[in-house]
Formats: C-alpha cells, sequence, structure tokens
C-alpha cells in the first residue's frame, strides 16, 4: 500500500519542466508545461487521448525536441539530444508504442542489454551466450521466470504483455534516476501489474523519481503521490493526496464528464446467436461447447493465456489449427476460413492488439474505417448508407476522436485516438456476432464510456456481444453474462448480477 508523502518534506526536484513547447508543424500540441519530479516520488499523469502525453514524455526523454522551453536535470539544464543523451543522464523512458523499441530478429536477452550494445558498454560482438548471465540477473531483479530457453528466443515470438515486460527490464537494467512509464499496464493482465507495481514501488522507495501514464484512476490511487492533468497541451490540475478524482476527471474532460457510470440495467437475450461446440482453444485443452445468445453482452474473462483470444480468433475464421470444433451461427451452419468469410456473415473482431491488426501506415481515418468492408464479400456487411466521409465524421465526433478530420492520416493519431478509430470502425453498422478484445485497452475515460454504451446499445437491438478482458471492473461495466476461462475451460458461467467479484476472480485461478 502506498504511504502518502509530503511534498514540502522532500528532496530537491531531480527533473524540471519550464515553459516546454512542441509544436508538429501549424498543431501546437504542448504550449507551455511545467512539470517537476521529486526523488522517492511517483506522480501520475493524466489526460484524454490526445492532450499530449506521449509528446511531453517523448520532448523529456530526447525523441523530440521541444519547440521551447527548459528542461533542468538536478537544476542545471541539459539538452537532451537524442534517446542515448537522456538515457546517459540515468532518464528511462518506456514508451507507449511497445512495437517501435523492441528490435525483431534479435533475442530476448539482446534486446534486453541493447542500450547496453549500443553505448558501447558491452560489446556488439558479444555473442548471445555471453549475454544470457546479465539477462539473467536483470529477468531476475523484475522476477520474471525467464528461463534461458526463453532468454534466446527471437523476441518475434514474444506476445504484447511480454515485450511490454521485456522493456521496463530494459529501461531497469542502469539505476535510473528518472523513470517514466507510458501506459505500461495496458497490455498487462492484473497479475501481471500487480508485479509490475511492486516493482514501481519498490523503485520509488529507493529514490526514483517516477513518472506514471495511465487511464486507470484506481491503479492511480494505488500508486501516485501526485496527480498531474494535462489537457490540450496545459497542465490543468495538480494534486497531492488524497485525490479528488472527480475534480481531476472534470479538469481532464471538462465540465459533465463526470457523471458517475449508471447503473447497467441488464438484460437477458432469448435467441442463441452463435452455438460452439467441442472446441479446443489449445491442442491440450478439454473439448468446450457454449452457446451465446443475441440480445445481452457475454462478458469473458481470464488471465493471459486463458485462450480469450484464441476463441475469438477462431469465431472470426483467423485460426483454424484448433480445427475440432463445429459452429452455428443463426442456426445454420459456420465454418469460416477467413475473416472475410466471418465478416460476410455479420461476425465482427475487435482485435487486442488493434496497431498491429489492421492499421495501415499512412491510410487516412476514413480509408482505415472501410478497410474490411473494401472486399466484395464484405460489402454486404455494410448496411448503413452514406459515404466513407460522412461515416468517419459521424465516429470522430461520436467517439471523441482528436484529430484534424476523417483526412488525417492514422499514425500522427495518439495512441488512443487509434484505439477509438479501430473500435468505431466495427461500431458502424449492426453486427451478428460483435467480439470485443479488450476494448478499454489505452482509451480515456469518455471513450470508455462510449465503447460500454455502444455495445450495450447494439445487444439491446439485437446483436450478441461478446467482450473479452481480464479486468473484473470493466467487466462489470458492461456485461450481463460472465464465462471465466482458465487454459481454454470455462469454470464460470453465470448472470454477473449473481456473482461476487470474489467468486469471479476465484475461478479465474481455479485449476484442473
Ligand atoms: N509525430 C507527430 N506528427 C504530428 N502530430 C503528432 C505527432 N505526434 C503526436 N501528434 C499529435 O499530438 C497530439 C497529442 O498526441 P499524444 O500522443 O501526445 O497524446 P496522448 O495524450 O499521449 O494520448 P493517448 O492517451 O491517446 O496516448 C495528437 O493530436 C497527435 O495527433
Ligand atoms: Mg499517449
Amino acid at each position: 500500500m502506498t504511504t502518502p508523502r509530503d511534498a514540502r518534506t522532500s528532496p530537491a526536484p531531480v527533473l524540471e519542466l519550464r515553459d516546454i513547447r512542441k509544436s508538429f508543424g501549424a498543431n501546437t500540441v504542448l504550449k507551455g508545461v511545467d512539470l517537476t519530479l521529486r526523488p522517492g516520488r511517483i506522480t501520475a499523469l493524466l489526460g484524454a487521448n490526445g492532450a499530449g502525453k506521449s509528446t511531453l514524455i517523448k520532448a523529456l526523454s530526447g525523441v523530440h525536441q521541444p519547440t521551447g522551453g527548459d528542461i533542468l536535470l538536478d537544476g542545471a539544464p541539459v539538452q537532451l539530444e537524442n534517446p542515448m543523451a537522456a538515457s546517459r543522464l540515468g532518464v528511462r523512458t518506456v514508451h507507449q508504442r511497445i512495437d517501435d523499441a523492441i528490435i525483431p530478429g534479435l533475442s530476448v536477452a539482446e534486446n534486453l542489454v541493447f542500450e547496453q550494445i549500443a553505448l558501447g558498454e558491452t560489446p556488439s560482438v558479444a555473442s548471445p551466450k555471453s549475454l544470457l548471465p546479465r539477462a539473467r540477473k536483470v529477468a531476475a531483479a523484475l522476477a520474471l521466470d525467464w528461463d534461458d530457453a526463453f532468454l534466446r528466443q527471437d523476441v518475434f515470438e514474444l506476445g504484447i504483455a511480454d515485450c511490454q515486460m521485456l522493456l521496463l527490464a530494459r529501461a531497469l537494467v542502469t539505476d535510473p534516476k528518472v523513470l517514466i512509464l507510458d501506459e505500461p499496464t495496458s497490455t498487462l493482465s492484473q497479475s501481471e501489474a500487480e508485479r509490475l507495481f511492486e516493482t514501481i514501488l519498490e523503485l520509488r522507495d529507493r529514490g526514483v523519481a517516477i513518472l506514471h501514464v495511465s487511464h486507470r484512476l484506481a491503479e492511480i490511487d494505488q500508486l501516485a503521490d501526485d496527480i498531474v492533468v494535462l489537457r490540450d497541451g496545459r497542465i490543468t490540475a495538480a494534486q497531492e493526496r488524497p485525490f479528488d478524482f472527480a475534480a481531476a476527471v472534470t479538469s481532464m474532460l471538462g465540465e459533465g464528464a463526470e457523471r458517475d457510470i449508471e447503473q447497467l440495467v441488464h438484460l437477458t437475450g432469448e435467441q442463441v446467436a452463435l452455438e460452439i461446440d467441442g472446441l479446443r482453444v489449445f491442442p491440450e485443452a478439454p473439448e468446450m461447447s457454449v452457446a451465446l445468445r443475441s440480445g445481452e453482452v457475454t462478458g469473458v474473462i481470464g488471465l493471459i493465456g486463458a485462450g480469450k483470444t484464441e476463441l475469438a480468433e477462431y469465431v472470426f475464421g483467423e485460426s483454424t489449427a484448433t480445427g475440432t470444433g463445429t459452429m452455428k451461427l443463426g442456426g445454420k451452419a459456420y465454418a469460416p476460413r477467413h475473416p472475410k468469410h466471418a465478416i460476410a456473415r455479420g461476425v465482427f473482431l475487435v482485435p487486442e492488439d488493434r496497431a498491429a491488426q489492421g492499421m495501415l501506415p499512412g491510410w487516412s481515418i476514413a480509408r482505415t474505417f472501410s478497410l474490411p468492408f473494401l472486399s466484395r464479400f464484405a460489402r454486404g456487411a455494410i448496411l448503413q448508407q452514406g459515404s466513407e466521409t460522412t461515416r468517419a465524421a459521424q465516429a470522430i465526433a461520436d467517439f471523441g476522436v482528436v484529430s484534424t478530420g476523417p483526412g488525417q492520416s492514422v499514425d500522427a493519431l495518439s495512441g488512443g485516438n487509434q484505439q477509438k478509430v479501430m473500435v468505431a470502425r466495427w461500431m458502424q453498422t449492426p453486427p451478428e456476432v460483435l467480439l470485443l478484445d479488450e476494448p478499454f485497452r489505452g482509451v480515456d475515460i469518455g471513450a470508455r464510456r462510449e465503447i460500454a454504451k455502444r455495445a450495450r446499445e447494439q445487444a439491446a437491438d439485437g446483436s450478441c456481444v461478446v467482450m473479452l478482458c481480464s479486468d473484473v471492473d470493466e467487466l462489470r461495466e458492461i456485461a450481463d453474462r460472465v464465462l471465466v476461462l482458465v487454459e481454454g475451460r470455462i469454470t464460470l458461467d453465470a448472470r454477473i448480477d449473481t456473482v461476487s467479484d470474489d467468486e469471479i476472480v476465484q475461478s479465474m485461478t481455479e485449476v484442473a
């Protein structure tokens, strides 16, 4: 548990930002940011998607050069020409986009000690084998149970949660003075996040100044000593404990945004939409049979590795590897061998790894929006009329996508705004079955409510909505029925209002 710390008795600032500005062409993103980080304190940085959090972090980690303002380290002005310069001064950052930081073609161990190689502290000719002892030490310090086989494998083999842990471990290879984490938990399950929190708190106690970006208030409450809110390129609020989150959310999103989440009026679907029979999500898993109904939201919850993504991909025609099961959609045989077959039948999937699956660099928001429906096969799935641009403009307004308009390239959007585009894309037309894999990941509180509301509206209109997640709070915001998945087995199937959080969590860790 965090013990609140009093700023007045805290030591001198380690990092100070004064009037930091940053523009991209005519787009001024940071409009004069002042921020102070002190040793042994965790500062949480809050802000809506597109507020400028990642841009600020890039400016203070040497990725971007600020257009104006000063950065002071231990009281002295510094120029952070590049990320290496920042690293050398003890400012370590784990950026939001993990795929930029992972070096493909190298092993896990090489990726771990990559910066030492780049800084010349470890010879670049060092054999992967000679890096192992060092990599082992780093992994052990973070309590990662990574064996040598794991350390030797190509990073390409890793899932996103492991990539995230790898980058964290990399940031801790040398003792940082300042540690900056840009949404580190958005790809982690609860247990992995807890492990990360332990590490963060330990580092804090050792005197590291930490800047932590997150959209999860519970997590901020657990960790932070201070919170600051960035809105439209300016700090609009700063608080010490005890935090007033309602006020923080208001300064983040504006008046009226802090309204409580409405009590869900639960739906009960009558009709079976999708029947899955005798499916093994993993070769060694037992056969699973389940009927998913239209007119309600089913939440499938499980830890990472439970088989949620595999289940979703199977339904969406992306994997036939397990191949044992049969399905019926609306009472008729359904055996998609490709996502286009699924889309043609009105079965949509918002994937977990959205950036990697389905965003083409350089494409406009409008094009990205229509992408899955461009094939002749899938075109029938668009029931709504209206041009690509009109539909995109509507979604931009509904979901609050911060952009210059439907023509803007998706690359220039902030992480959360990219997520909104990818989720909104599959909500533009009423589906038979809508699978949402971790739909709240990376989106701000405003968008989270909008996504939940839309999903529930679609269910009320007769769609079968299935949300896959690993967080009980998220599940409660959206689901009518809960299915708990453990290693490809359903360990609990209940109306959500009949089970407690404890019962759900317990069945998530039930062993066979
Ligand atoms: N390289 C770039 N070129 C042009 N515009 C950019 C660039 N990087 C960021 N922006 C713009 O800066 C604004 C802020 O983006 P940023 O990524 O800092 O937001 P964020 O607060 O981190 O949001 P999120 O919560 O979604 O991660 C966005 O409107 C984005 O379009
Ligand atoms: Mg960001």
